[in-house]
Protein backbone atom coordinates (compact mmCIF):
# COMPACT_ATOMS: atom_id res chain seq x y z
CA UNK A 1 0.00 0.00 0.00
CA UNK A 2 1.33 3.48 -1.18
CA UNK A 3 -2.23 5.47 -0.33
CA UNK A 4 -2.80 6.99 2.49
CA UNK A 5 -6.54 6.98 4.02
CA UNK A 6 -9.04 9.58 2.80
CA UNK A 7 -9.26 11.62 5.82
CA UNK A 8 -5.17 11.26 6.91
CA UNK A 9 -4.66 14.61 7.77
CA UNK A 10 -1.43 16.40 6.67
CA UNK A 11 0.23 19.10 8.87
CA UNK A 12 3.23 20.84 9.76
CA UNK A 13 4.81 22.07 12.64
CA UNK A 14 7.30 25.08 14.46
CA UNK A 15 7.18 26.30 18.07
CA UNK A 16 7.58 29.52 19.64
CA UNK A 17 10.84 30.20 20.73
CA UNK A 18 12.25 28.25 17.48
CA UNK A 19 11.18 30.25 15.16
CA UNK A 20 9.66 33.51 16.25
CA UNK A 21 12.23 35.51 17.24
CA UNK A 22 10.94 39.26 18.56
CA UNK A 23 11.70 38.54 21.78
CA UNK A 24 11.60 42.08 23.61
CA UNK A 25 8.64 43.62 21.37
CA UNK A 26 5.09 43.29 21.82
CA UNK A 27 5.22 43.14 25.68
CA UNK A 28 6.86 39.75 25.81
CA UNK A 29 8.29 38.63 29.19
CA UNK A 30 11.78 36.53 29.36
CA UNK A 31 11.44 33.11 28.75
CA UNK A 32 13.89 30.61 30.46
CA UNK A 33 15.19 29.89 26.72
CA UNK A 34 16.46 33.89 26.86
CA UNK A 35 18.01 33.10 29.58
CA UNK A 36 19.88 29.74 29.41
CA UNK A 37 21.29 31.14 25.88
CA UNK A 38 22.58 34.08 27.13
CA UNK A 39 25.13 31.79 29.49
CA UNK A 40 28.42 31.23 28.00
CA UNK A 41 28.92 27.86 26.51
CA UNK A 42 25.21 26.48 26.59
CA UNK A 43 24.68 27.51 23.07
CA UNK A 44 26.64 25.26 19.87
CA UNK A 45 27.22 28.78 17.96
CA UNK A 46 26.20 31.33 20.70
CA UNK A 47 23.47 32.10 19.62
CA UNK A 48 19.85 32.40 20.99
CA UNK A 49 16.23 32.81 19.56
CA UNK A 50 16.24 36.38 19.43
CA UNK A 51 15.98 36.86 16.11
CA UNK A 52 14.68 33.56 14.67
CA UNK A 53 13.22 33.49 10.97
CA UNK A 54 11.76 36.69 12.80
CA UNK A 55 8.45 34.83 12.38
CA UNK A 56 6.48 37.43 14.38
CA UNK A 57 6.82 39.77 11.72
CA UNK A 58 7.00 37.38 8.95
CA UNK A 59 4.22 35.19 10.02
CA UNK A 60 1.75 36.03 7.07
CA UNK A 61 4.23 34.89 4.19
CA UNK A 62 5.10 31.74 6.74
CA UNK A 63 1.49 31.07 6.29
CA UNK A 64 1.37 31.49 3.31
CA UNK A 65 3.89 28.72 1.79
CA UNK A 66 1.77 26.16 4.62
CA UNK A 67 -0.92 26.89 2.27
CA UNK A 68 0.79 26.50 -0.96
CA UNK A 69 2.48 23.19 0.49
CA UNK A 70 -1.68 21.81 0.64
CA UNK A 71 -1.03 21.09 4.39
CA UNK A 72 -4.21 21.12 6.29
CA UNK A 73 -3.16 21.82 9.38
CA UNK A 74 -0.63 23.68 10.98
CA UNK A 75 0.59 22.91 14.63
CA UNK A 76 2.15 25.64 17.07
CA UNK A 77 2.87 27.19 20.38
CA UNK A 78 1.95 29.88 21.76
CA UNK A 79 4.79 31.59 24.21
CA UNK A 80 3.36 31.72 27.69
CA UNK A 81 5.71 34.47 28.49
CA UNK A 82 4.25 36.49 25.59
CA UNK A 83 0.69 36.27 26.66
CA UNK A 84 1.36 36.47 30.49
CA UNK A 85 5.47 38.01 31.12
CA UNK A 86 5.68 37.24 34.59
CA UNK A 87 3.86 33.83 34.33
CA UNK A 88 0.82 35.03 36.30
CA UNK A 89 -0.82 38.15 37.00
CA UNK A 90 -1.46 40.47 34.12
CA UNK A 91 -1.90 38.89 30.92
CA UNK A 92 -0.58 40.97 27.97
CA UNK A 93 -3.53 41.75 25.44
CA UNK A 94 -0.99 42.51 22.24
CA UNK A 95 0.51 39.02 22.95
CA UNK A 96 -2.91 36.97 22.88
CA UNK A 97 -4.07 39.30 19.77
CA UNK A 98 -0.86 38.19 17.85
CA UNK A 99 -2.35 34.58 18.38
CA UNK A 100 -5.48 35.70 17.41
CA UNK A 101 -4.42 36.66 14.07
CA UNK A 102 -2.42 34.42 13.82
CA UNK A 103 -5.63 31.18 14.25
CA UNK A 104 -7.65 33.94 11.64
CA UNK A 105 -5.05 33.80 8.92
CA UNK A 106 -4.61 29.96 9.57
CA UNK A 107 -8.99 29.55 9.26
CA UNK A 108 -9.04 32.21 6.27
CA UNK A 109 -6.23 30.07 3.97
CA UNK A 110 -7.93 26.38 5.12
CA UNK A 111 -5.52 25.53 7.79
CA UNK A 112 -6.46 23.66 11.02
CA UNK A 113 -4.84 25.32 13.98
CA UNK A 114 -3.27 22.90 16.22
CA UNK A 115 -2.20 24.95 19.32
CA UNK A 116 0.68 23.65 21.93
CA UNK A 117 0.27 25.47 25.50
CA UNK A 118 4.07 24.55 25.95
CA UNK A 119 7.21 23.92 23.92
CA UNK A 120 9.41 24.90 26.83
CA UNK A 121 9.64 28.23 26.78
CA UNK A 122 8.72 29.13 30.55
CA UNK A 123 8.37 32.67 31.84
CA UNK A 124 11.84 33.32 33.72
CA UNK A 125 9.74 34.80 36.43
CA UNK A 126 8.61 31.27 37.47
CA UNK A 127 12.00 29.47 37.17
CA UNK A 128 12.76 32.06 40.00
CA UNK A 129 10.02 30.29 41.81
CA UNK A 130 11.20 27.12 40.88
CA UNK A 131 9.86 26.18 37.63
CA UNK A 132 8.18 23.10 37.03
CA UNK A 133 10.08 22.01 40.26
CA UNK A 134 7.46 23.75 42.15
CA UNK A 135 3.72 22.49 42.40
CA UNK A 136 2.40 25.79 42.14
CA UNK A 137 3.96 26.03 38.73
CA UNK A 138 1.28 23.92 37.59
CA UNK A 139 -2.06 25.86 38.91
CA UNK A 140 -0.06 28.75 37.20
CA UNK A 141 0.02 26.52 33.86
CA UNK A 142 -3.52 26.21 34.04
CA UNK A 143 -4.62 29.76 34.39
CA UNK A 144 -2.50 30.28 31.37
CA UNK A 145 -4.41 27.55 29.37
CA UNK A 146 -7.44 29.10 30.66
CA UNK A 147 -7.18 32.66 29.39
CA UNK A 148 -5.92 30.81 26.00
CA UNK A 149 -8.78 29.00 25.73
CA UNK A 150 -11.01 32.56 26.33
CA UNK A 151 -9.40 34.07 23.76
CA UNK A 152 -9.04 31.21 20.88
CA UNK A 153 -11.48 28.72 21.68
CA UNK A 154 -14.30 29.46 19.65
CA UNK A 155 -11.75 28.74 16.57
CA UNK A 156 -9.22 25.86 17.96
CA UNK A 157 -10.08 22.87 18.69
CA UNK A 158 -7.15 20.71 18.66
CA UNK A 159 -5.13 21.59 22.06
CA UNK A 160 -1.78 19.77 23.30
CA UNK A 161 -1.08 20.53 26.59
CA UNK A 162 2.88 19.75 26.47
CA UNK A 163 5.53 19.21 23.85
CA UNK A 164 8.05 16.43 24.82
CA UNK A 165 7.28 16.79 28.76
CA UNK A 166 10.43 14.07 28.78
CA UNK A 167 12.32 15.84 26.80
CA UNK A 168 12.00 19.02 28.89
CA UNK A 169 12.34 17.34 32.49
CA UNK A 170 15.22 14.85 31.43
CA UNK A 171 17.47 17.24 29.31
CA UNK A 172 16.52 20.50 31.01
CA UNK A 173 16.73 19.13 34.95
CA UNK A 174 18.55 15.96 34.83
CA UNK A 175 21.14 16.18 32.22
CA UNK A 176 21.15 19.86 31.78
CA UNK A 177 21.90 20.42 28.25
CA UNK A 178 18.27 22.29 27.89
CA UNK A 179 17.15 25.26 29.70
CA UNK A 180 16.83 25.57 33.11
CA UNK A 181 20.01 23.50 33.18
CA UNK A 182 20.07 21.92 35.93
CA UNK A 183 22.11 18.33 36.52
CA UNK A 184 19.52 17.26 39.37
CA UNK A 185 18.29 14.47 39.68
CA UNK A 186 15.60 15.43 42.32
CA UNK A 187 14.58 18.32 39.98
CA UNK A 188 14.71 16.02 36.75
CA UNK A 189 11.44 13.87 39.52
CA UNK A 190 10.18 16.95 40.56
CA UNK A 191 9.32 18.38 37.27
CA UNK A 192 8.38 15.22 35.78
CA UNK A 193 5.58 14.67 38.28
CA UNK A 194 4.22 18.32 38.09
CA UNK A 195 4.44 18.39 34.19
CA UNK A 196 2.31 15.70 34.34
CA UNK A 197 0.01 17.08 37.05
CA UNK A 198 -0.59 20.08 35.64
CA UNK A 199 -1.15 18.05 32.23
CA UNK A 200 -4.37 16.24 34.07
CA UNK A 201 -5.51 19.26 35.33
CA UNK A 202 -5.76 21.43 32.17
CA UNK A 203 -7.20 18.76 30.43
CA UNK A 204 -9.51 18.42 32.85
CA UNK A 205 -10.33 22.22 33.07
CA UNK A 206 -10.13 22.63 29.49
CA UNK A 207 -12.74 20.22 28.54
CA UNK A 208 -15.34 22.11 31.26
CA UNK A 209 -14.64 24.97 29.04
CA UNK A 210 -15.35 23.82 25.85
CA UNK A 211 -16.57 20.11 25.37
CA UNK A 212 -15.66 19.64 22.02
CA UNK A 213 -12.26 20.39 22.55
CA UNK A 214 -9.86 17.35 21.49
CA UNK A 215 -6.82 16.99 23.83
CA UNK A 216 -3.50 14.81 23.90
CA UNK A 217 -0.31 14.30 24.57
CA UNK A 218 2.71 14.97 22.34
CA UNK A 219 5.87 12.51 24.03
CA UNK A 220 8.83 11.88 21.89
CA UNK A 221 9.42 8.25 21.86
CA UNK A 222 12.10 6.64 21.01
CA UNK A 223 12.78 2.72 21.77
CA UNK A 224 15.69 1.69 23.67
CA UNK A 225 17.88 -0.38 21.54
CA UNK A 226 20.43 -3.30 21.84
CA UNK A 227 19.53 -3.67 25.57
CA UNK A 228 21.77 -6.85 26.02
CA UNK A 229 24.91 -4.64 26.36
CA UNK A 230 23.61 -3.10 29.90
CA UNK A 231 19.91 -4.18 30.96
CA UNK A 232 19.56 -2.31 34.23
CA UNK A 233 20.52 1.04 32.43
CA UNK A 234 18.04 0.25 28.90
CA UNK A 235 15.33 -0.14 31.56
CA UNK A 236 15.84 2.62 33.59
CA UNK A 237 15.94 4.85 30.38
CA UNK A 238 13.06 3.36 28.75
CA UNK A 239 11.17 3.85 32.26
CA UNK A 240 12.65 7.77 32.68
CA UNK A 241 12.09 8.40 28.67
CA UNK A 242 9.41 6.61 27.11
CA UNK A 243 6.94 5.44 29.92
CA UNK A 244 7.12 8.21 33.14
CA UNK A 245 4.75 10.43 31.05
CA UNK A 246 2.32 8.28 29.33
CA UNK A 247 1.88 5.71 32.30
CA UNK A 248 0.70 8.21 34.25
CA UNK A 249 -1.91 9.87 31.59
CA UNK A 250 -3.07 6.41 30.92
CA UNK A 251 -2.89 4.27 33.99
CA UNK A 252 -2.73 7.11 37.01
CA UNK A 253 0.68 5.41 37.93
CA UNK A 254 4.69 5.56 37.02
CA UNK A 255 6.89 2.78 36.17
CA UNK A 256 8.02 1.12 39.26
CA UNK A 257 11.53 0.80 39.26
CA UNK A 258 10.63 4.79 39.45
CA UNK A 259 8.34 5.06 42.02
CA UNK A 260 10.79 5.36 44.52
CA UNK A 261 12.42 8.70 43.49
CA UNK A 262 9.17 10.17 42.49
CA UNK A 263 7.31 9.64 45.81
CA UNK A 264 8.83 12.97 47.68
CA UNK A 265 6.66 14.58 44.88
CA UNK A 266 3.63 12.96 44.87
CA UNK A 267 0.29 13.87 47.48
CA UNK A 268 -2.64 11.71 48.23
CA UNK A 269 -5.21 12.07 45.06
CA UNK A 270 -3.03 13.14 42.80
CA UNK A 271 -3.27 9.42 41.17
CA UNK A 272 -6.85 10.98 39.79
CA UNK A 273 -5.38 13.72 38.33
CA UNK A 274 -2.98 12.03 36.28
CA UNK A 275 -5.42 9.73 34.67
CA UNK A 276 -7.09 11.32 31.89
CA UNK A 277 -8.21 9.54 28.79
CA UNK A 278 -6.46 11.59 25.93
CA UNK A 279 -9.08 12.26 22.26
CA UNK A 280 -5.77 11.28 20.82
CA UNK A 281 -1.73 10.44 21.28
CA UNK A 282 0.86 12.36 19.49
CA UNK A 283 3.59 10.68 18.94
CA UNK A 284 6.80 13.01 18.30
CA UNK A 285 9.69 10.51 16.59
CA UNK A 286 12.71 10.80 14.82
CA UNK A 287 15.50 7.72 16.10
CA UNK A 288 16.72 5.09 18.46
CA UNK A 289 17.93 5.39 22.02
CA UNK A 290 21.19 3.37 23.20
CA UNK A 291 21.65 3.19 26.83
CA UNK A 292 24.86 3.30 29.40
CA UNK A 293 25.11 3.43 33.20
CA UNK A 294 27.11 6.66 34.32
CA UNK A 295 28.38 7.53 37.53
CA UNK A 296 28.82 10.62 35.87
CA UNK A 297 25.47 11.41 34.92
CA UNK A 298 22.76 12.59 37.96
CA UNK A 299 20.24 10.30 36.56
CA UNK A 300 22.52 7.34 36.86
CA UNK A 301 22.58 6.74 32.67
CA UNK A 302 23.53 7.99 29.38
CA UNK A 303 22.04 8.31 25.81
CA UNK A 304 24.99 6.90 24.08
CA UNK A 305 26.06 8.43 20.71
CA UNK A 306 25.64 6.70 17.80
CA UNK A 307 28.05 3.94 16.93
CA UNK A 308 30.92 5.28 14.09
CA UNK A 309 29.39 3.33 10.58
CA UNK A 310 25.18 3.66 10.92
CA UNK A 311 23.17 5.66 8.83
CA UNK A 312 22.81 8.85 10.45
CA UNK A 313 20.95 12.62 9.77
CA UNK A 314 23.14 16.07 10.75
CA UNK A 315 22.65 15.99 14.30
CA UNK A 316 24.47 12.41 14.77
CA UNK A 317 20.67 10.67 14.87
CA UNK A 318 20.72 7.02 13.53
CA UNK A 319 18.09 6.93 10.49
CA UNK A 320 16.05 3.48 11.73
CA UNK A 321 12.85 4.03 9.95
CA UNK A 322 11.84 0.49 11.53
CA UNK A 323 11.61 1.57 14.71
CA UNK A 324 8.99 3.64 13.94
CA UNK A 325 6.90 0.68 12.88
CA UNK A 326 8.25 -0.51 16.22
CA UNK A 327 7.05 1.91 18.16
CA UNK A 328 3.52 2.49 17.02
CA UNK A 329 3.31 -0.71 17.44
CA UNK A 330 4.53 -0.79 21.10
CA UNK A 331 2.54 2.16 21.49
CA UNK A 332 -0.92 0.18 21.14
CA UNK A 333 0.34 -3.01 23.03
CA UNK A 334 0.91 -1.19 26.38
CA UNK A 335 -1.74 1.97 25.71
CA UNK A 336 -4.22 0.37 23.68
CA UNK A 337 -6.51 2.19 21.33
CA UNK A 338 -6.11 5.35 20.78
CA UNK A 339 -5.56 7.43 17.53
CA UNK A 340 -2.36 8.39 17.05
CA UNK A 341 -0.85 11.33 15.24
CA UNK A 342 2.66 11.63 14.16
CA UNK A 343 2.89 15.49 15.51
CA UNK A 344 7.13 15.54 14.81
CA UNK A 345 9.21 13.60 12.28
CA UNK A 346 12.03 15.42 10.20
CA UNK A 347 15.45 15.17 10.05
CA UNK A 348 18.29 17.93 10.09
CA UNK A 349 20.80 17.68 6.32
CA UNK A 350 23.43 20.40 5.83
CA UNK A 351 21.09 22.19 3.64
CA UNK A 352 22.98 25.42 1.17
CA UNK A 353 21.16 27.18 -1.41
CA UNK A 354 23.17 26.64 -4.54
CA UNK A 355 24.17 28.91 -7.47
CA UNK A 356 20.74 28.84 -9.10
CA UNK A 357 18.95 29.65 -5.65
CA UNK A 358 17.72 26.10 -4.81
CA UNK A 359 18.13 23.99 -1.86
CA UNK A 360 18.32 20.31 -2.49
CA UNK A 361 18.46 18.25 0.05
CA UNK A 362 17.95 14.92 -0.81
CA UNK A 363 18.71 13.28 2.65
CA UNK A 364 15.77 14.67 3.96
CA UNK A 365 13.33 13.50 1.11
CA UNK A 366 14.51 9.91 1.76
CA UNK A 367 14.36 10.08 5.80
CA UNK A 368 10.68 11.40 5.16
CA UNK A 369 10.17 8.68 2.01
CA UNK A 370 11.18 5.70 4.20
CA UNK A 371 9.51 7.00 7.76
CA UNK A 372 6.70 7.73 6.05
CA UNK A 373 6.58 4.35 4.84
CA UNK A 374 6.71 2.36 8.17
CA UNK A 375 3.82 4.41 8.75
CA UNK A 376 2.01 3.11 6.11
CA UNK A 377 2.90 -0.14 7.10
CA UNK A 378 1.54 0.16 10.74
CA UNK A 379 -1.49 1.33 9.53
CA UNK A 380 -1.48 -1.44 7.65
CA UNK A 381 -1.09 -3.95 10.61
CA UNK A 382 -4.05 -2.25 12.29
CA UNK A 383 -2.48 1.64 13.71
CA UNK A 384 -5.12 3.63 14.02
CA UNK A 385 -2.96 6.61 12.28
CA UNK A 386 -4.81 9.57 11.42
CA UNK A 387 -2.74 12.36 10.36
CA UNK A 388 1.27 13.11 10.12
CA UNK A 389 3.09 16.83 10.88
CA UNK A 390 6.64 17.61 9.78
CA UNK A 391 9.17 18.82 11.81
CA UNK A 392 9.42 21.41 10.61
CA UNK A 393 7.99 23.94 8.38
CA UNK A 394 11.16 26.17 8.31
CA UNK A 395 14.89 25.85 9.39
CA UNK A 396 14.94 27.78 13.09
CA UNK A 397 16.64 27.66 16.15
CA UNK A 398 17.39 24.15 17.37
CA UNK A 399 17.88 24.49 20.54
CA UNK A 400 21.52 23.45 22.12
CA UNK A 401 22.41 23.27 18.52
CA UNK A 402 21.17 26.99 17.77
CA UNK A 403 21.28 27.66 13.89
CA UNK A 404 23.93 25.25 13.28
CA UNK A 405 21.47 22.24 12.66
CA UNK A 406 18.42 22.93 9.62
CA UNK A 407 15.25 20.74 10.06
CA UNK A 408 13.33 23.21 8.12
CA UNK A 409 11.19 21.88 4.75
CA UNK A 410 12.06 25.55 3.80
CA UNK A 411 15.76 27.04 3.57
CA UNK A 412 15.93 30.22 5.88
CA UNK A 413 18.50 32.60 5.00
CA UNK A 414 19.09 34.37 8.26
CA UNK A 415 20.67 37.29 7.22
CA UNK A 416 17.65 38.29 5.01
CA UNK A 417 15.47 36.53 6.50
CA UNK A 418 14.64 35.26 2.81
CA UNK A 419 12.45 31.62 2.80
CA UNK A 420 13.27 29.12 0.09
CA UNK A 421 11.47 26.53 -0.14
CA UNK A 422 13.92 23.13 -0.25
CA UNK A 423 13.11 19.74 -2.81
CA UNK A 424 11.78 18.40 0.37
CA UNK A 425 8.96 20.93 0.12
CA UNK A 426 8.05 20.15 -2.98
CA UNK A 427 8.39 16.11 -2.37
CA UNK A 428 5.67 17.21 0.55
CA UNK A 429 3.33 19.39 -1.40
CA UNK A 430 3.54 15.87 -4.34
CA UNK A 431 2.98 13.81 -1.81
CA UNK A 432 -0.40 15.87 0.17
CA UNK A 433 -1.94 16.07 -3.33
CA UNK A 434 -1.96 12.90 -4.63
CA UNK A 435 -2.36 11.49 -0.71
CA UNK A 436 0.16 8.61 -1.90
CA UNK A 437 3.83 8.38 -1.21
CA UNK A 438 5.56 9.77 -4.84
CA UNK A 439 8.12 7.31 -6.50
C1 LIG B 1 12.06 17.76 19.19
C2 LIG B 1 11.54 19.12 19.61
C3 LIG B 1 11.54 20.14 18.52
C4 LIG B 1 12.78 20.05 17.66
C5 LIG B 1 13.00 18.63 17.20
C6 LIG B 1 14.17 18.47 16.29
O1 LIG B 1 12.53 17.07 20.29
O2 LIG B 1 10.21 19.00 20.08
O3 LIG B 1 11.39 21.39 19.11
O4 LIG B 1 13.86 20.56 18.31
O5 LIG B 1 13.14 17.79 18.30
Amino acid sequence: MKSFPNQFLWGVSTSSYQIEGAIHSGGRGESIWDRFSSLPGRIADGSSGEMACDHYHNWEEDLGLIQEMGAGAYRFSTAWPRIQPLGSGRFNTEGLQFYSRLVDGLLSRGIEPWLCLNHWDLPQALQEKGGWTNRDTAMRFVEYGWKVLEVLGDRVKHVIPHNEPNVLSILGHGIGIHAPGLQDASACFASAHHLNLSHGLVSRELKICQSDLQLGPVVSLQPVIEQDRDQNASERLDALWNKMFLDPVFFGTYPEILEEELKPWIHEGDSEILQFKPDFFGLNHYTVMRAQSSGKSALGVRIMETPAGLPVTDSGWEIRPEAMLEQLLEFRERYGDVPIYITENGCSSPDQSDASGEVQDPLRTQYLRDYLAAGLEAMEQGVDLRGWFFWSLLDNFEWAEGYTKRFGLIYVDYETQQRIPKDSYRFVQKLIQENTLPD
